[in-house]
């Protein structure tokens, strides 16, 4: 187990995991911490949360690949923001996958796999966050048996709290057989909208159904914000450096009616997109910093705290 991991998991696809890990990474790395995101995932989308996707930094997963394979020191991308490297993930990881399967053939156990190539570099960095792919049991048992914490985003519709079992029933098989230190850090609830009172009511009761206590669920919550949302991955910047460019936005927008007064070309959305976020970032930059707060306050409470 490495000491400050946290996979940020659940086997159902599109429930937030990778909007968390890029967010989490990258507000946690702003306070000051020493944060490497892993992006265990064959779709490799936390390249684009980052906007690392179409730079000659982004290995497709390579690096994780050879460390797995052939031993090789593994090289995160360094100052993916301040504070922020990055293991990349894409289609080597799936590559990677394969190369296991064969091993697995040949009876050598593959559970330990990334916890041993992320081991030797593990103690540069004050937070480790791994984004697990959907479906790809045998990654999520790898980044399970890596971390020392799960952390599951779960959205509120029914069907999605009736997956928690799903998850619930890994996190309690990797405990039983390759990481006995895994400890449950929480339940974020992601993308609710606006009736959230009883959906987090349900949610909770649900989550204590299946994971033994409603105590889990984090108070912060992610909120539905549709626009700001696919914005934030199309930029490839973060919910609170969208944030923090509003005044700079609100100004630019006014420069642009004031040219258009004075009969200039300058067109209100040349702005790199920020103003159309306006009425929506803020407050999902906020539910993000309540969240952030949560959760290295429990892993400072937690950590090395063997259930
Ligand atoms: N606050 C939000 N409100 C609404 N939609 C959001 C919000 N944040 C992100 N989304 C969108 O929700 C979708 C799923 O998010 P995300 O990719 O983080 O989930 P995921 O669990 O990583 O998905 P996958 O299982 O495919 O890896 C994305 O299209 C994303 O743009
Ligand atoms: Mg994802």
């Amino acid at each position: 187990m490495l000491s400050r991991a946290v996979a940020v998991i659940n086997g159902k696809g599109g429930v937030g995991k990778t909007s968390l890990t890029a967010n989490l990474s990258g507000l946690i790395a702003a306070a000051g911490y020493r944060v490497l995101a892993i992006d265990l995932d064959p779709q490799g989308n936390l390249a684009r949360d980052l906007g690392y996707k179409n730079t000659p930094e982004n290995d497709d997963g390579l690096a994780l690949f050879s460390a797995v394979t052939t031993g090789q020191q593994l090289r995160p991308v360094t100052g993916v923001r301040d504070g922020l490297d990055v293991v990349c993930g894409g289609g080597r990881i799936a590559e990677m996958v394969g190369a296991l399967h064969s091993r697995t053939a040949r009876g050598v156990a593959t559970a330990t796999a990334v916890r041993d190539a992320v081991a030797p570099i593990a103690e540069n960095y004050d937070l480790l966050l791994i984004d697990c792919p959907p479906g790809e049991q045998q990654l999520q048992q790898m980044a399970l048996t890596a971390a020392e914490f799960a952390l599951i985003p779960t959205k509120s519709d029914s069907a999605s709290l009736d997956g928690l079992v799903k998850v619930a029933e890994l996190f309690g098989a990797v405990r039983a057989t390759t990481n006995p230190d895994l400890q449950l850090l929480g339940v974020v609830l992601f993308g609710i909208g606006a009736s959230a009172k009883r959906i987090a009511q349900d949610a909770r009761a649900a989550v204590a159904r299946d994971l033994g206590t409603a105590d889990l669920v984090f108070d912060a919550r992610i909120r539905h914000v549709e626009g700001a949302a696919v914005n934030t991955r199309d930029l490839g910047r973060l919910v609170h450096e969208i944030e923090a460019e509003l005044p700079q936005a609100q100004k630019t927008r006014l420069a642009a009616l004031r040219s258009r007064r004075a009969g200039g070309k300058h067109r209100a959305d040349d702005d790199g997109g920020a103003p159309r976020l306006a009425a929506s970032a803020s407050g999902l930059a906020e539910d993000y910093a309540a969240l952030a707060q949560e959760v290295t306050t429990r892993i400072a409470a937690m950590s090395g705290v063997t259930a």
